[in-house]
């Protein structure tokens, strides 16, 4: 776990070093180098055809310093345990720098859906939730959609643990369905964040925001809100892109028009997409358009050693969690591009999942008006804060969002120890 090679080797490295600018020494933040618990199932799936397949699954709460764990589940055929400790130990940053009292989760099963009818992924889906069962709840820990999963997901998530539990349990995922407890306001909240951190960024450096080209890699449920959200705020969609490709339109694409062909049918790929005027570019040319906003919004890892140097785009917000690498970042630094970090600039799902979540424990009801506003206020004084922590130390941003964070689980962290340490004087047997 300790190997800085891999992935979870990178939060290690941040936490050594945001520590040190905080003066920390290692006993303070030793826990969070290590996941509180991690969980391995093996998921039995009966195929369409008859015959037995066998999954891998996995859980991994990493931190419940702040709340019951959250994170979500992610469906990908490259998933491992290393992964998912990575992804976990982001939420645990993420929930933590924008002060939601939510520890850090992540789940997956090592699965390529495209192999799957619907049928089998719900099935999977339903043997995950059994397995996962004791350590999932309300008051625990809550999944929510990640890469490949989605709303009808967790549909099928919270009925299964619902029949285990023998009541209806909506508030043991977030981003349900509107019709099955879900909030208003979610399936769009990620892109919004996205799109209201761009605003923030661009005033901070004097760009014009309204008008603002702009590059979006991935058009899944973070790329398309934070396609809609960008378009509908003004900005110009220049470039997009899935798995399948991208395109290219100097005038900017036309974006109700994609927008309205995803809505028909969310597994639209833009290789299926024709307009005039359009030009196919590459999927890895994405990243380099001559832009003035890139999001990389679809999966991890993508801004690279090699591919750094080539971004031509004065401000990346990133949609995905951890686009860059440590060596991407380094590079993007020296040339002044500025990285709004992704456990501020995506935090607007797990923000507005906060907002499902009460209101599902308290059977309430708000108005998508009234979350939106929440979310820019959380959001925005989020962002004001990594900003002036980032200027105090003269640091980046990612930096500064990780000084919040750790200095916020640090804090909580030593407040739960002095607790414990008055119990177990309170608890102990007197000497006589
Ligand atoms: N879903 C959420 O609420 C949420 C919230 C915060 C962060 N995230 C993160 O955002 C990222 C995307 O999540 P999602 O839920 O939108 O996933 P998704 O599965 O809905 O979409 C992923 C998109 O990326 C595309 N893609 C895959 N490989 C690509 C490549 N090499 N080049 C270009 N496009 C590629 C896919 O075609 C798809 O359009 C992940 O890193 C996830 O962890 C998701």
């Amino acid at each position: 776990m300790n190997d800085k090679n891999n992935a979870y080797g990178e939060v290690l490295e941040i936490l050594d070093q945001t520590a040190n600018l905080l003066g920390l020494e290692e006993q303070d933040y030793l826990r969070l180098k290590y996941p509180e618990r991690e969980m391995k199932v093996s998921i039995p799936v009966e195929m369409d055809d008859g015959s037995m397949q066998v999954f891998e699954g996995y859980r991994v709460q990493h931190s419940s310093v702040l709340g019951p764990y959250k994170g979500g589940i992610r469906y990908h055929q490259s998933i491992d345990p290393d992964e998912m400790r990575t992804l976990a130990a982001w939420m645990t940053f993420k929930c933590a720098v924008v002060n939601v009292p939510f520890g850090g989760a992540k789940g997956g099963i090592k699965v390529d859906v495209t192999e799957l009818s619907k049928n089998e992924l719900e099935r999977l889906t339903r043997a995950y939730t059994s397995l996962i069962y004791p350590i999932v709840g309300p008051e625990t820990d809550i999944p929510a959609p990640d890469v490949n999963t989605n709303a009808e997901t967790m549909a099928w998530f919270m009925d299964a643990y619902s029949c285990l539990r023998g009541e209806p349990t909506p508030a043991v995922v977030t981003g349900k369905p509107v019709e099955l407890g879900g909030s208003l306001g979610r399936a769009d909240a990620t892109g919004r964040g996205i799109s209201l951190m761009a605003r923030e960024i661009c005033k901070k450096h004097g760009l014009p925001f309204k008008g603002a080209r702009v590059a979006v890699q991935g058009c899944g449920n973070v790329g398309r809100s934070a396609v809609r959200n960008l378009h509908r705020s003004g900005c110009k969609i220049l470039a997009l892109s899935d798995v399948s490709g991208g395109i290219y339109r100097d005038e900017g694409l036309d974006i109700e028009q994609i927008l309205e062909l995803f809505s028909e049918n969310p597994e639209q790929l833009l290789k299926d997409y024709h307009s005039p005027g359009i030009r196919r570019i590459p999927r890895e040319e994405l990243l380099i358009q001559d832009v003035d906003i890139l999001v990389p919004a679809a999966l991890g890892h993508q801004i690279k050693g090699e591919v750094a140097p080539h971004i031509k785009a004065k401000v990346i917000v990133e949609g995905a969690n951890a686009p860059t690498t440590i060596e991407g970042d380094k590079i993007l630094a020296k040339k002044g591009v500025v990285v709004v970090p992704d456990i501020l600039a995506n935090s607007g799902g797990i923000i507005v999942s906060f907002f499902e979540w009460i209101q599902n424990l308290y059977s309430l009801k708000w108005e998508e008006y009234d979350i939106n506003q929440k979310l820019e206020t959380i959001m925005v004084e989020a962002f004001n804060k990594v900003w002036q922590k980032a200027d105090q130390h003269c640091t980046s941003l990612r930096q500064g969002a990780y000084l919040i964070a750790l200095d916020r689980l640090i804090t909580a962290t030593k407040m739960k120890d002095l607790n414990q340490q008055r119990m177990q004087v309170v608890s102990s047997p007197s000497p006589n």
